[in-house]
């Protein structure tokens, strides 16, 4: 079977007319057998150019945890656009969202307003310059940061023992051509999960580090899960030592819970990185924490700037995404993540049943399937021996039976995925893997 995508290809030969490589983000640019263009989506359903119609496990690479035009989040932000987009101006709704973003975030006492993942880490680091004087950030292999040149590292690495060969020699390879060689020299790259080497150098060089930032689960590599007591170590390691601990929770604030992952492990980092789900699929990010670090905007030792931060149309999307998540003790989280087990539950008896060595790295409702012959996957260097050119077309054939998933192997359940899209999407993965061999 195969699916018709004469349209979106013809899209995109007209869209690179105008737009640089055809698509906004290049990232998009790798979807096989063709980048696809959406028309429109409602609950857990994509539809794209040609009439085809997906169950969407890709959710917009995070974004819509209530899925797609979720009634709601669309009432309240085109009443939001009715009383006037944005004003360069202070409104209640700036006020509304900290307050319930101070409520629900354990670490936060302030929080400040952002439009992307990217920002809020850009902000979360200078923060921590400032706070301590000092300039080094320690970040680790296989996390992603966003792509500002201060924290953008190869991503993802096709070679480890590449980097780390790079990084020791004091060169961290750059994400990208083009970026600043000199940002990059305040950046030290260790290996995650490995307490002894973050010891022995926040120890050895702790009067230049001013913060370790890190993903609090390696959700955009493999959704490795910290080891016991490793995130709680570099909290008393990090606080003994005076330097800023950032958790980037771009993809597991909101989606782990309201709380975040921090909240879930009962960690207070210094600052908290969030975005994607906060806006349900609305430009919007933040940084949240400590007092005194945020104290630095308030005072104006530390610029925070952006035309468009705390828009009315973001903070309404926020607000009403965040309530919607709250609703009835925060349910929507036990639906998802009772979706996120039936489907790795599945894909796990379906991989034994067509005997293809695979595994699954579950965190609630955002997990990680890959091709691998290891028993578990819990570091970078395990994660990169799985097979990414085979899931790369078992994806391409999911496409084919009418399932949206991200060709690097990680799914996001959102709030409205249910029952029929758990049996159809199980149906479709042993129509596939039963097809993959050939
Ligand atoms: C953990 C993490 N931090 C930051 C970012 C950057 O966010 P954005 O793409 O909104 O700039 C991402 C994006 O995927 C991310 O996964």
């Amino acid at each position: 079977m195969s699916i018709q995508t004469d349209r979106s290809r013809q899209l995109l030969a007209e869209s690179k007319l105008y737009l640089a490589g055809g698509v906004a983000s290049s990232l998009r640019a790798a979807m096989k057998p063709t980048p696809l263009f959406a028309v429109s989506g409602s609950g857990p359903r994509v539809r794209d150019e040609d009439g085809n119609e997906y169950i969407d496990y890709l959710l917009a690479y995070g974004p819509l945890i209530l899925g797609h035009a979720h009634p709601s989040l669309a009432e309240a932000v085109g009443e939001a656009l009715k009383r006037g987009a944005t004003f360069g101006l202070q409104h209640t709704g700036e006020i509304e969202l900290g307050k319930l973003l101070v409520e629900a975030l354990p670490c936060a006492d302030r929080v400040a307003l952002s439009g992307s993942g990217t920002e809020a880490v850009m902000l979360a680091l200078r923060l921590s310059r400032a706070y301590t004087g000092r300039q080094k950030v320690v970040r680790f292999h296989g996390h992603f940061h966003g792509w500002s040149d201060a924290i953008f590292t190869s991503f993802p690495s096709p070679d480890m023992k590449q980097a780390a060969a790079a990084a020791s020699a004091g060169a961290v390879p750059p994400g990208t051509s083009g970026q600043s060689e000199l940002s990059l020299k305040d950046v030290v790259l260790l290996p995650w999960n490995d307490f002894d080497a973050l010891e022995q150098t926040l120890r050895e060089r702790k009067d230049e580090i001013a913060a370790v930032i890190s993903e609090p689960i390696m959700c955009n590599n493999g959704c490795i899960r910290p080891k016991p007591g490793y995130l709680e170590k570099m909290r008393e390691l990090t606080a003994e030592l005076g330097l800023v601990m950032i958790l980037d929770e771009v993809i597991t604030g909101f989606r782990l819970g309201l709380s975040g992952a921090h909240g879930k492990f009962g960690l207070k980092p210094d600052l908290v990185t969030i975005g994607k789900a906060m806006g349900g699929g609305i430009a919007i990010s933040g940084v949240a924490g400590k007092e005194d670090i945020m104290a630095l905007i308030e005072n104006g030792t530390v610029g925070h700037l952006g035309t468009l931060n705390g828009n009315a149309v973001a903070t309404s999307a926020a607000l009403a995404t965040l309530r919607e998540l709250a609703k009835d003790g925060g349910s929507a989280y036990g639906r998802m993540e009772r979706t996120a087990d039936r489907l790795v539950e599945g894909i796990r008896s379906l991989l034994a049943k067509h005997g293809i060595p695979g595994l699954v790295n579950q965190a609630g409702p955002v997990f990680h399937m890959m091709f691998i012959g290891e028993e578990k996957v819990e570091d970078f260097d395990a994660f990169n021996k799985r097979d990414a050119a085979k899931y790369a077309r078992f994806a391409e054939r999911m496409l084919e039976e009418g399932v949206l998933i991200r060709p690097s192997g990680l799914w996001y359940v959102s709030a409205v995925h249910g029952e029929d899209e758990t049996r159809a999407t199980l149906a479709a993965i042993d129509r596939v893997m039963a097809g993959l061999h050939s």
